[in-house]
């Protein structure tokens, strides 16, 4: 039997043209959630979309650089304009890159951090008031355990997703008393385009990066894996759960 927990409601979900994205959201919209999707990778993007509107769904969307305030802004207003509200955020899009700290730019940190942790400071800022509406809605950022501690070779990713949980813990505090949840999943290795980005080089330690392997070794999520978890979290039966960093990654934290 399908469930419909987001029979009703709006989410705006970023990244959505692959991977975790394009799971989350056609999962969202398979339990009644009218879906927007946004992402830079239109053809992706529109292949979400498509696949969600074939399988009876509703969804819209359009292109959306997260790492743009105003691009943000249009964006959300778009949504709301569209759907009539906005009840769930789902802060997905995010880049990695595996160098070495001497080889990390100052454009490379500006850009990473731009994507993963700007991008959901402005969704957020944007899509605030609109999730203040009853019925109050949550956030659910996609942040990792990379930013649970911390791992080599992967300087600006770490340091975003570190900030992205520790955003979304304040947030998490300073809206309880306005009902409004923001929590984040940290996935470990999943498999999608993303992990190809961060692959070992020969001139990269093997022991340090053994640290990060998980206990089984070779064992991976998929994407629908962590789509589960984003929308449980982001359903009525999570509303005791707020402002945790809850690691997907069959224990290589614990
Ligand atoms: N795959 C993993 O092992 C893993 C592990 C932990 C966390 N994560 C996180 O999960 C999220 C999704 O990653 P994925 O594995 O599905 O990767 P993916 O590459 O399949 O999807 C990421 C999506 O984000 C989009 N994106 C990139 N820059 C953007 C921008 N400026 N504006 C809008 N969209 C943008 C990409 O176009 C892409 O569609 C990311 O935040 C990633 O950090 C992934």
């Amino acid at each position: 039997m399908t469930r419909a927990r987001f029979e009703n409601r709006v989410v705006y979900i970023t990244g959505a043209g692959s991977g975790i994205g394009r799971a989350t959201a056609k999962l969202f919209a398979s339990e009644g959630a009218k879906v927007f999707a946004v992402d830079v990778n239109d053809a992706g993007n529109a292949e979400t979309i498509a696949q969600i509107r074939s399988a009876g769904g509703t969804a819209d969307g359009g292109h959306c650089d997260v790492a743009s305030k105003a691009a943000v802004q249009d964006s959300v207003a778009a949504a709301v304009s569209r759907f009539g509200g906005l009840n769930i955020l789902v802060n997905v899009a995010g880049v990695v890159r595996a160098l070495r700290f001497e080889e990390v730019a100052e454009e490379e940190w500006r850009r990473v951090l731009s994507i993963n942790l700007d991008g959901a400071f402005h969704t957020t800022k944007a899509a605030l008031e609109h999730l203040l509406k009853p019925p109050v809605g949550n956030i659910v950022n996609v942040a990792s355990i990379s930013g649970l501690r911390g791992q080599a070779y992967n300087t600006t990713y770490c340091a975003s997703k570190a900030a992205l949980i520790n955003m979304t813990r304040v947030i998490a505090l300073e809206f309880i008393s306005r009902g409004l949840r923001a929590n984040c999943v940290c996935p470990g290795g999943v498999i999608t385009p993303l992990t190809l980005q961060f692959q070992a080089r020969e001139d990269f330690e093997s022991s340090v990066m053994a640290y990060y392997m998980p206990p089984v070794p070779g064992l991976m999520g998929q994407p629908d894996d962590v789509a589960h978890i984003i929308t449980f979290l982001a359903s009525d039966e999570a509303r005791m759960i707020n402002g945790v960093a809850l690691p997907a990654d069959f224990g290589t934290t614990a």
